[in-house]
């Protein structure tokens, strides 16, 4: 029987174990460009049995949040190379989170003060990250225009040039899709974002065109060992709601299963929050049997509020992979302290997003 602690393929990942970095968005990277402290702070951490980067966009366009890094830039992947050498010199695997938040964006993060663009023309009500003078403060998201059907073509190539970029020029072992949280993809997958009348909405096969086409496009490109991609089924974040999220989710993943992945990766309940919504039920289990009849190979990952007991549970249930979020940022060393059931380092929330090495690269390990 195998455990958290055991190695494990996925795709052409060959892992030391079962514990993943999750992606989290830091805020520290001014001009999209990762600072020299992203190597140290993922550095530390490189015992994971793979570190998935904070969210990265594929372009100004796909940018939401002030101070989230790029992978479109030369610079950025100068800077990206830096991290992916200090990982592996410490004998990490490391993928970057590929990223278009769609609406979740403001103008003023977008090229020529643009509004950001939206499967439809429906602003989220959420929340977005602007920093002035170092100082981040929460702002509405402005209103999006709807897509022009022309227009995806160029957006499923971003995804792809970033993912190629992505592996060959700043040495990232793969890539994963954001296909969760409520950023483009997830808009385009949901009956409450998507109203489309177009080949990219109504049914469940359409809205599901986007996501796929662009993850067939990053397969393409890198390798479907090298791919992975999140999900969210039921998660409010950011403002999404699908009216019938088991046969949309069932139909994504099936069609997945084609694609040879390295890894499938689920928040399970809403991002950061309950694991179970009342008045939106999920059965996970029924999704990852769906993906495994369907001839899926890929790990299958999970995710959200996971501890050691539970992530025991999960590996034993057959979950391949488990991801941690907080615990990480906090705990460069929590391999050895779930090992060991050491104490965990405590979690300082005013640090999470934006500023410098305070609650970035200063938490301490195991002595
Ligand atoms: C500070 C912070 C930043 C996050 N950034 C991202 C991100 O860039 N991409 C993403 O998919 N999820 C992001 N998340 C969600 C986490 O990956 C994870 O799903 C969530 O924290 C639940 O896992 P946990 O209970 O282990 O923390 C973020 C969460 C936090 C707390």
């Amino acid at each position: 029987m195998s455990t958290l602690f055991d190695p494990v393929q996925a795709g052409d990942l060959q892992l030391a174990n079962r514990i993943v970095m999750a992606p989290l968005t830091r805020n520290r990277s001014p001009n999209a460009i990762p600072p020299d402290l992203a190597a140290t702070y993922y550095s530390q951490r490189a015992t994971a049995g793979l570190l998935i980067t904070e969210a990265t966009a594929i372009s100004h366009q796909g940018q939401g949040y002030s101070d989230v890094p790029g992978l479109y830039g030369t610079e950025q992947l100068d800077a990206w190379k830096r991290v992916t050498d200090a990982v592996h010199a410490k004998g990490g695997k490391i993928v970057v989170q590929l990223w278009h938040v769609g609406r979740v964006s403001h103008t003023e993060l977008q090229p020529d003060g643009g509004k950001p663009v939206a499967p439809s023309a429906i602003t989220a009500k959420t929340k977005t990250v602007l920093i002035k003078d170092g100082v981040p403060a929460f702002v509405e998201t402005s209103e999006p225009r709807a897509l022009d059907a022309g227009e995806l073509p160029g957006i499923v190539h971003g995804f792809a040039v970033a993912a190629r970029s992505a592996v060959e020029t700043a040495g990232f072992d793969g890539v994963e899709l954001h296909g969760a949280n409520g950023y483009l993809l997830d808009q385009f997958l949901k009956d409450g974002s998507n109203k489309r009348t177009d080949d990219y909405g109504g049914s469940i096969e359409n809205r599901a065109r986007l996501l796929l086409e662009a993850t067939r496009a990053v397969v393409d490109a890198v390798g479907g060992g090298k791919t992975g991609i999140r999900l969210s089924p039921v998660t409010p974040a950011n403002d999404v709601h699908d009216s019938n999220p088991q046969p949309l989710f069932t139909y994504v993943v099936k069609q997945l299963a084609q694609l040879n992945l390295a890894y499938i990766h689920i928040i399970e309940g809403a991002t950061g929050g309950p694991r179970e919504i009342a008045d939106r039920p999920f059965d996970y289990e029924a999704l990852k049997a769906a993906y495994r009849e369907a001839g899926g190979k890929g790990a299958w990952m999970v995710n959200n509020g996971y501890d050691r007991p539970l992530a025991d549970e999960a590996v034993k249930e057959g979950d391949d992979l488990v991801a941690f979020g907080k615990p990480f940022i906090s705990n460069p060393d929590l391999v050895r302290r779930l090992r060991e059931n050491a104490p965990l380092n405590e979690l300082d929330k005013a640090t999470m997003y934006g500023g410098g090495a305070k609650g970035y690269t200063d938490y301490p390990a195991l002595g």
